[in-house]
């Protein structure tokens, strides 16, 4: 590695070698792969989520506030998995939790799902006694109650951090989705709530139909550097106003695609797909490819790349409506009848 250029970086207040980590996935369920990820250079790990379905279940034998043995609510909990299809019950993910951090020296950060603000967030207190360095809420919900407005699903999101605020002392990270009427504004409240970081962002992820059996399907496909676009805008409209650290999450495949994040904003950088497509040595071809790419800049430290794409503008709304226009006007193809466009510039 280069020695003339510095890629230490501050995430939630852990200060990390470079900014790329490992996402929240099954990558670090095992213990000898969990070190092949340290070995191959991951400045920090996230472990997978524990559900607040797996929480209840466990402490009250109750999901959602309804008992899986009355009759009434066994087409809700109808699709939720056993408990033995879970990777790791709560016990076992605090004991591998206590188990990675035995066998690794970088920071590890423990993640919960859920999406209301009821008991399972206590559970918080048992992810620090373990050793968690920190904690990443995966707020992770499809609202179609059409009662419920987008104000009131807002604050529920922001009473769970408030929640988990108010009972932990290591530093938390909100991994939300992008579909907000007003991202901008939930990410200030996350911020005053006392959010140390947001994850931009949480992959939508929507059922297929599979059309013989006529039955919908789950999807999951990894991801292409398509869906960093996405990030990258709200990570440059963050970047700089609100206190907390961010981290992007989704569609970083190259170390191109991590300078980009960086460039946009970002303080750390999660990998899934990439990992899982290239193995954990890859870590160490996004680092060398980001110091790499800093020399040829002439740039020795994070401080001068990071959110030099700058989003924030006093007019802001007006450009992202001359953007949208631009682009449009940049299609260089053909049209519906063959003729070749000419190009807006
Ligand atoms: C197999 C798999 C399992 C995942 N499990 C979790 C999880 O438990 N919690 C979570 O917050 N995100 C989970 N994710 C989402 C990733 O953390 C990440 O946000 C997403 O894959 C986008 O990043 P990528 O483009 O680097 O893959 C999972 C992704 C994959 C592919």
């Amino acid at each position: 590695m280069s020695r003339t250029v510095d890629l230490t970086t501050t995430y939630l207040g852990l200060t990390l070698a470079h900014p790329f980590m490992v996402g929240a996935s099954p990558l670090a369920d095992h213990l000898d792969t969990v070190k092949r990820l340290e070995d191959g250079g991951a400045a920090a790990i996230v472990l997978h989520s524990l559900f607040e379905e797996q929480i209840s279940m466990a402490e009250s034998g109750r999901i959602h506030q309804m008992d899986p043995l009355d009759c009434q609510f066994a087409g809700a909990l109808a699709g939720f998995p056993l408990p033995e299809r879970y990777a790791l019950a709560p016990d076992e993910y605090l004991e591998h939790l206590r188990r990675v951090k035995a066998a690794v020296s970088i920071p590890v950060i423990a993640s919960l799902n859920g999406m209301t603000p009821e008991s399972w967030l206590t559970f918080a207190l048992n992810i620090a006694d373990a050793g968690a360095d920190a904690l990443e809420l995966n707020i992770y919900e499809v609202v179609t109650d059409p009662t419920q407005s987008a104000m009131a699903v807002e604050r529920e999101i922001e009473l769970i951090v408030k929640e988990v605020k108010r009972h932990l002392k290591i530093p938390i990270a909100a991994k939300v989705g992008p579909f907000f009427t007003a991202f901008g504004h939930l990410a200030h409240a996350l911020d005053r709530a006392g959010a140390d970081g947001l994850v931009l962002f949480n992959r939508f992820y929507q059922p297929d139909i599979d059309v013989q059996a006529m039955t919908a399907t789950p999807h999951l496909e990894l991801s292409n550097s398509a869906e960093l676009l996405l990030r990258l805008r709200w990570a440059a409209i963050l970047h700089g106003r609100v206190r907390c650290s961010l981290a992007v999450t989704g569609g970083v495949n190259t170390p191109t695609d991590g300078i980009k994040a960086l460039l946009a904003g970002a303080d750390g950088v999660q990998l899934v797909s990439a990992i899982l497509r290239n193995g954990p040595s890859f870590f160490i071809a996004m680092r060398d490819g980001l110091a790499r790419w800093m020399e040829s800049k002439q740039l020795t430290s994070l401080h001068q790349v990071r959110g030099k794409i700058n989003g924030q503008h006093e007019h802001a709304s007006i450009l992202e409506r001359a953007n949208y226009i631009r682009t449009l006007q940049s299609w260089q193809g053909a049209d519906a009848a063959g003729d070749p466009r000419r190009s807006a510039d």
